[in-house]
């Protein structure tokens, strides 16, 4: 294959050089583009647009690949630690035991956050939702260690610092939301157990973590772990492209996954669910205002992928899990059952077979959490502590990269020049 593709403009060619990547995907570099011809691209929501060259995670949509630097989805969900592949993530290897001890005991040592930080969570709303709460305070952080943007690079130790606390402030919604006192992490726990603590112990009883609960949660941290350039990633990116310190971009991250259409879908997909088993449970009802959203506005929430037009191999493993969850946990949610209904009925549909239509991360993760005690406004919290070690590792090789600030062009298409009219003669 020809190193370049021919660009042919307006009588001119132009040679676009043709970049291969290590699975075969295929890109032509528009680097030059315009400088030689004028022109440039455009790309709404950039579906066919690369905005970089990584070597974190892959994704191949047609035949519903993920791997994170070179390990399997199903490899990783089933034999590793939350915490060794956010290390995988973040360092581009899996650790040895001494880095793994390291790693894992620096995180456990930085759990406890700052009690200003507590101080300016308490002047939220009662019933704030915890992605406004859990976005402002972890752009807070950055007031707490300004050495994050004064120039030094010390980004591991914020790294550490944000997987530590990123549980603690996020357990603090759900005690202040339920009106419990609100509790410090515990260093002889292990980082899951360690959140359901925060979230569940209350001072007048012991509590024992649920290894069942403890190791869905693990699996569910490490299914939203990193997603390459998903709408959020691609956020912390070019937030962190600007040079703006790692706390900022994290946070513009959280701000972008609270979308309905990104994470936010998580919740979503529970509420659409409760819905129709209010409404007596028809699914095909649900799937007729779907397939008619022009009129109805409805969207099937968990259903479709910007990039895989085949199962997301997240769903498949979550759905296997949440069978095996529930059963261990003797919770007999009918809200599967409808879950299960529907995606039968629509992947049996015309409209979302000609769509490629099928279950993403978000349809069948609700109902874990929901059996895990998760409350519905946290579910995308959820999604963010998962999905914290990607954007770090997405952020560190941009910076890495010494990656230029993020700047898209466009096309104009507003009114020409034309004379300032006075007030009095408009
Ligand atoms: C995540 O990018 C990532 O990797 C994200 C993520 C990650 O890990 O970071 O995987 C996490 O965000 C998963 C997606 C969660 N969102 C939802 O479940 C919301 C429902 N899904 C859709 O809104 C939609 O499928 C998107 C946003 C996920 C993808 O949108 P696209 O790629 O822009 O596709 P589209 O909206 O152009 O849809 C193409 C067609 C349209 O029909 P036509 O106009 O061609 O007739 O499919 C239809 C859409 O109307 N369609 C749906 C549908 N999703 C798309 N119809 C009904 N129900 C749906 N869910």
């Amino acid at each position: 294959m020809s190193d370049f593709a021919e660009l042919s403009v307006e009588g001119k060619k132009y040679q676009l050089p043709i970049v291969v990547g290590t699975e075969a995907e295929k890109a032509l570099d528009i680097n030059k583009l315009r400088d030689e011809s004028g022109y440039i691209t455009i790309d709404s929501g950039y579906k066919n647009t690369g905005a970089t060259k990584s070597a974190i995670t892959f994704l191949d949509g047609e035949k519903g690949i993920l791997n994170y630097r070179g390990y399997s989805i199903e490899d990783l969900a089933a034999k590793a630690t939350f915490l060794e592949v956010a290390y995988l993530l973040i360092y581009g290897e899996l650790p040895t035991t001494e880095q793994y001890a390291e790693f894992e005991g620096a995180i456990r040592r930085h759990t406890i956050v700052n009690e200003g930080v507590r101080t300016i969570f308490e002047g939220f709303p009662v019933n704030s939702h915890p992605m406004a709460t859990l976005s402002s305070l972890v752009s807070s952080l950055s007031a707490f260690y300004p050495d994050s943007y004064e120039g030094k690079d010390n980004s591991d130790r914020h790294i550490i610092r944000l997987l530590a606390k990123l549980p603690t402030i996020a357990s603090w919604s759900y005690k202040r939301a339920m009106g419990h006192p609100m509790n410090y992490p515990k260093n002889d726990l292990d980082y899951c157990s360690n959140f359901l603590h925060m979230m569940f112990s209350l001072p007048v009883e012991k509590y024992e973590v649920d290894p069942v609960v403890a190791s869905a949660l693990n699996t569910l941290l490490i299914l939203h772990a990193d997603h390459e350039q998903n709408c959020s990633t691609s956020t912390v990116r070019l937030v962190g492209s600007s040079q703006a310190n790692l706390y900022s971009s994290i946070s513009a991250g959280i701000s972008a996954l609270w979308g309905p259409l990104h994470g936010g879908a998580n919740q979503e997909v529970i509420e659409m669910l409760e819905a129709i088993k209010a409404d007596g449970g028809d699914v095909s009802k649900y799937i007729d205002m779907a397939k008619n959203a022009k009129t109805t506005g409805f969207r099937l929430f968990g259903f479709g992928h910007r990039v895989y037009k085949n199962f997301d191999p997240r769903a498949k493993i979550i759905k296997k899990a949440a069978d095996e969850v529930l059963a261990k946990l003797g919770v007999n949610d009918p809200v599967l059952e409808i879950a299960k209904g529907l995606e039968e009925a629509a992947l049996n549909d015309e409209y979302f077979v000609a769509r490629k239509l099928y279950p993403n991360v978000d349809f069948y993760s609700g109902i874990i959490y929901r059996a895990l005690g998760i409350p519905t406004n946290m579910f995308t919290v959820m999604f963010a502590i998962g999905r914290l070690p990607g954007w770090i590792a997405q952020w560190k090789e941009m910076r890495a990269a010494k990656e230029p600030i993020g700047r898209p062009r466009q096309i104009y298409t507003g009114a020409t020049l034309r004379e300032f009219v006075p007030i009095e003669n408009r």
